[in-house]
Parts: structure tokens; C-alpha cells; sequence
């Protein structure tokens, strides 16, 4: 389903911060209706999809975006095309899960580098398998509720990663945000952002730095944006201001986001963090990282185990432009990562408390597993 199939424009009047839904399932469970990203901050839309087609679209063209976000996305929009089998009189155990494989497969190959989407479609998958002695109709049941779980688990631990996060700075703090790990990227109050939120409840300023975010501007479009709803201090700026502003004395700290944590440490967030990395380190500044710590995957000994994710030229030449700004015939490379060397990371903020160098034991120790 496109955009024609919009079911509400509601100007400007969606509740960003602390309640904003960007996911929700349907009252009538045929589809996942969404605030598109895309469309922020000129047009608030919701969609509402109900195609395997359009979820993955939804996914690629960063309609839905953000780590947490897809995941939580994705849980939905399996649990509709599940739904949608029972409808359509599949009540065959094995016949199910062979389409059940199918759909998760094809959602999975949407995106590569987040690790909470096909983490979050594994968790989907293992409630089918636990459910093989039972009807296909209590096991569309429990993919509901599986769906709901993540999502509610998302909105506490990002929670309990603001309230990590606020230790970390001091009133009056100036911080410097890439990309965005608000609200829409997760759910209630984000993970990179979420202090500047719980910070406001308690009454703590903190002033957000915000780098645009080149090329696809989820920093000027979506961070500021639910900055600005929110009422939270904050100035734009453009990615190669940040070592003058750092310079300056204006950045206490540096708060991201991230896609995958590996083993050691080494963090993948959107491209360009790793700049804003090195130069914290040089200028001297703490530089965080915030994720659940289902974002961490020990199957990634370190960053080069990462896949990257390579988007189209139009993205650098064309999009947000009135004009091209670039010939038509150059050749681009758009890596939507990047990573960053665990060496340069002060610490990793999760739900589950702050994690510290040497991560490899750290993270190990946090998460409970064993080397
Ligand atoms: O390409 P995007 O916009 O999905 O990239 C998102 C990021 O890089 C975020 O920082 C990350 O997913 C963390 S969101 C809490």
C-alpha cells in the first residue's frame, strides 16, 4: 500500500516526546499503521500498510527507520501476514511455518546493518516453533502478543537507558547528537536522546548540538523536529560544523545512538559518527553510546564483521534538492554506516547499566553471557 492509501493527515498536531505513535497495529489487526518518517517535518502522515510489499518498502525507504524501530516494526508486520494465513484458511502446521519463514526471510533482507530486526523476527520465529503442538489460531494469538512484549519492553528500557544517561551530564550541558535516536526511531523517549527527555521531566537543561545528518537529514529533519515539539533547547548544524563547535567549548559530551554493537566494542551507527568520534577524542570530550542491549551481537567479534549498508546515488546527488546538485554521470558511494573503533567510545549506555572499556568483558558481564 503507497501513499494514496494514507488513511490520516493530521497536520501538525502528532504528540512527539514523550508519547508519540509512530507504531501501532490497526484496531481491525489487517495492518501496521505508522507516522511516516519519510514525510517529517513538513507533513505528518500515517500509513497504514498491510502488504508484505509495503512493509519492506516501508523499511527501505526509512518510512519506519531507526534501530529499535524496525524491529519493532517488523514484529507487527509478521504478525499481520501471519494473521492473514489464518484468514485465508491455513491452519496446516508445517504450511504455515514454511510461509512464516518466507515473509520473515524477505522483511529481514530489507535492511542489513540493525541487528534488532532480525533479531526481533527470530524472537517472532521462536514463538511459531514453540507452537507446534498447538492450533495455528492460539499461535497467531501469541505473535500478537510477542509483537505488543517488544514493543512494551522497548518503551521501559528506554526508560531505564535515560535514567543511565542523565548520570552521565550535569544542567546546563551542551551535547552533541548525530542522526537520531529519538522517539520515532524507538519508542516514548529513544536511547541517544531519551536523557534530554527524562531531563526535561526533572527539570534538567541540557542544550542538544544537532549535526543535520548527511544525506538522508534525520538530524534536521526528525531530531529537531521532536526536539522542537518537545520544547528541548537545541541548535542545528551542519556535520562539518562539529569540530569548530566542539573547539568552541560549547560540548560537554557526545550522545548516538547505534545499529550493532560487536564484541568488542566496536559500535555501527549512521555514517558519520565515526568522524564526530575521532574529533570528541581529540578535543578531549566523553563520547557515548546508547542502545538496549539487544543491540549487542556477540556473533560480531568486531566492527569489520558488520555488514554495512550501501544506498543509492540519488540519496547524495538529488534528494531534498530543487535541483541536482551534482552531475548526473558521477559515480557516489553512500555507505549508510560507519563504525567506531571501541577505543574511541567512553562508555555504552544500555537498560542494563553502563558498560566501560575493556568491553569484550564488560559487555560479557552486563548481558550475562560467558565467554
Ligand atoms: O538509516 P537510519 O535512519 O535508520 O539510521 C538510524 C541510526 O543510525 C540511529 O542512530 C540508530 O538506529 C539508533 S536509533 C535509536
Amino acid at each position: 500500500m503507497s501513499e494514496k492509501e494514507q488513511i490520516e493527515k493530521r497536520g501538525t498536531e502528532a504528540r512527539v516526546g514523550f508519547g508519540v505513535e509512530n507504531i501501532r497495529l490497526s484496531e481491525d489487526e489487517k495492518a501496521v499503521v505508522i507516522l511516516d518518517q519519510s514525510q517529517l517535518p513538513n507533513e505528518t502522515v500515517y500509513l497504514r500498510l498491510e502488504e508484505a510489499e509495503d512493509f519492506y518498502d516501508a523499511i527501505y525507504t526509512l518510512k519506519v527507520r531507526g534501530a529499535p524501530a524496525i524491529g519493532i516494526f517488523a514484529a507487527y508486520a509478521i504478525f499481520v501476514l501471519s494473521r492473514r494465513m489464518l484468514e485465508c484458511g491455513n491452519d496446516d502446521y508445517e504450511s504455515f511455518l514454511a510461509e512464516f519463514k518466507k515473509n520473515k526471510a524477505y522483511l529481514d533482507s530489507s535492511r542489513p546493518t540493525a541487528v534488532n530486526l532480525s533479531k526481533m523476527l527470530r524472537r517472532m520465529e521462536a514463538v511459531v516453533l514453540a507452537g507446534k503442538n498447538h492450533t495455528i489460531v492460539e499461535i497467531v494469538r501469541a505473535l500478537k502478543e510477542e509483537a505488543e512484549k517488544i514493543q512494551q519492553e522497548d518503551i521501559m528500557m528506554c526508560r531505564a537507558i535515560a535514567e543511565y544517561g542523565l548520570t552521565l551530564v550535569k544542567d546546563g550541558d551542551g551535547i552533541l547528537t548525530h542522526c537520531n535516536a529519538g522517539p520515532l526511531a524507538t519508542s516514548r523517549y529513544g536511547t541517544g536522546l531519551a536523557p534530554f527527555f527524562l531531563g526535561k521531566e526533572h527539570g534538567i537543561t541540557l542544550h542538544a548540538w544537532i549535526d543535520e545528518t548527511r544525506p538522508l537529514l534525520q538530524g534536521a529533519r526528525l531530531t529537531a523536529y521532536e526536539l522542537c515539539q518537545s520544547g528541548i533547547d537545541c541548535t542545528l548544524i551542519c556535520d562539518n560544523m562539529a569540530s569548530l563547535v566542539m573547539r568552541e567549548g560549547k560540548i560537554n559530551a557526545c550522545f548516538v545512538g547505534c545499529d550493532r554493537v560487536a564484541a568488542n566494542g566496536d559500535t555501527a551507527n549512521k555514517i558519520g559518527t565515526s568522524s564526530i568520534a575521532i574529533l570528541a577524542q581529540y578535543y578531549k570530550i566523553p563520547f557515548y553510546v546508547f542502545c538496549p542491549s539487544e543491540t549487542v551481537d556477540f556473533s560480531c567479534r568486531t566492527g569489520a564483521d558488520i555488514e554495512i549498508e550501501m544506498r543509492p546515488a540519488e540519496e547524495i546527488k538529488t534528494k531534498f534538492f530543487e535541483r541536482a546538485v551534482a552531475p548526473a554521470e558521477v559515480r557516489c558511494y553512500n555507505p549508510a554506516f560507519d563504525v567506531t573503533d571501541h577505543e574511541l567510545i567512553t562508555a555504552i549506555v544500555t537498560e542494563k547499566g553502563i558498560c566501560r572499556s575493556p568491553y569484550k568483558k564488560s559487555l560479557h558481564r552486563l548481558l550475562q553471557k560467558t565467554e
